[in-house]
């Protein structure tokens, strides 16, 4: 062997090293960094959750407030339903898009969406059937998951009118009557978690009292949305073959 070339050799490895531990250098201080950073610039004791979503760029779903409902729709049976369903504890599992929204605005952190969990990471790897008891752990209820894509029964964004119309489409609420509709807002369980959230979150605005009653009351009236002077035809079969033709986009 070449005395020169095993010098050499030597040599590259001693820098190898040296790049090695510089890396690692970094790492632990951009690591601390962090740390501090983070300890520093967010005090509340669960803001792990919501660091993760700030990091991230600000998505479409971030900002997509209902619009004001107009002195018809304010007044209107629907008025009230609108108002639970359009409230975070619905809305973050109704949203615009694929990703679930988090209760401080934005997306759900580490980038949850349909497709995660369609890849092999179900909602329910960390949301078990009761609300973790950890402080900013996940809450929980049986059968935790986003409406399906090809259905996506859209909360958020949509107004007194538009919402209504939708809900009360067989092409678009999971195939459900009225009278369907009524029952999953009194006994699901994903419906009933919202008025025990866990954590910090604040339930909907309404008792679920008043707002079954509310919704009875629409359901009574046959479905009537803003605008309407009657209640709309809703006969089963003949609304299903409607298709998506006129809906509320
Ligand atoms: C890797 C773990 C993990 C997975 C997978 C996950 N979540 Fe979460 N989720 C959490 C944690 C942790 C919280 C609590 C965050 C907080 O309260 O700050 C949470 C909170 C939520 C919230 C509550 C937001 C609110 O209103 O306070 C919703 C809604 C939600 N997740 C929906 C989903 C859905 C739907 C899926 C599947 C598509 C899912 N999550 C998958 C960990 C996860
Ligand atoms: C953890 C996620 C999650 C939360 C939270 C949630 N839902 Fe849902 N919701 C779903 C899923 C999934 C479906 C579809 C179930 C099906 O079709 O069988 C659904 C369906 C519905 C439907 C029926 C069809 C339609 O067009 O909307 C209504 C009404 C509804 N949810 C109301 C509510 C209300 C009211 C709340 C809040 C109090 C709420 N949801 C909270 C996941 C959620």
């Amino acid at each position: 062997m070449d005395l020169k070339r095993i010098g050499r050799v030597t040599l590259t490895t001693f820098e190898w090293i040296g790049v090695v531990v510089c890396v690692l250098l970094l790492i632990v201080v951009v690591a601390i960094g962090g740390m501090l950073g983070w300890v520093g610039s967010d005090p509340a004791p669960m803001g792990d959750a919501g660091q993760a979503v700030a990091d991230e760029p600000a998505d479409a779903v971030a900002a997509a407030p209902a619009p004001a409902p107009t002195p018809a729709e304010a007044s209107s049976l629907f008025a009230p339903v609108h108002r639970v369903l359009v409230s975070p504890r619905c809305m973050n599992c109704h949203p615009e898009g694929d990703r679930p929204l988090a209760d401080r605005g934005g997306a759900h952190a580490m980038n949850i969406s349909r497709a995660s969990a369609d890849s092999g990471l179900a909602c329910s790897t960390c949301h078990a059937e009761h609300n973790s008891v950890v402080p900013g752990g996940p809450p929980g209820a049986p059968h935790w998951q986003l409406p399906p894509a090809e259905t996506p029964m859209v909360f958020q964004g949509r107004s007194v009118t538009a919402l209504c119309l939708q809900l009360r489409d067989r092409a678009h609420n999971g195939e459900r009557t009225l009278e369907q509709l009524l029952e999953h807002v009194s006994k699901d369980p994903l419906v009933l978690w919202g008025w025990s959230p866990g954590g910090d979150r604040v339930a909907p605005p309404l008792s679920h009292a008043d707002f079954v009653a509310g919704f009875s009351a629409w359901v009574a009236a046959g479905g009537i949305c803003p605008g309407e002077t009657e209640p709309p035809a809703l006969e089963p079969e003949a609304d299903a073959e409607s298709g998506a033709e006129g809906e509320p986009a």
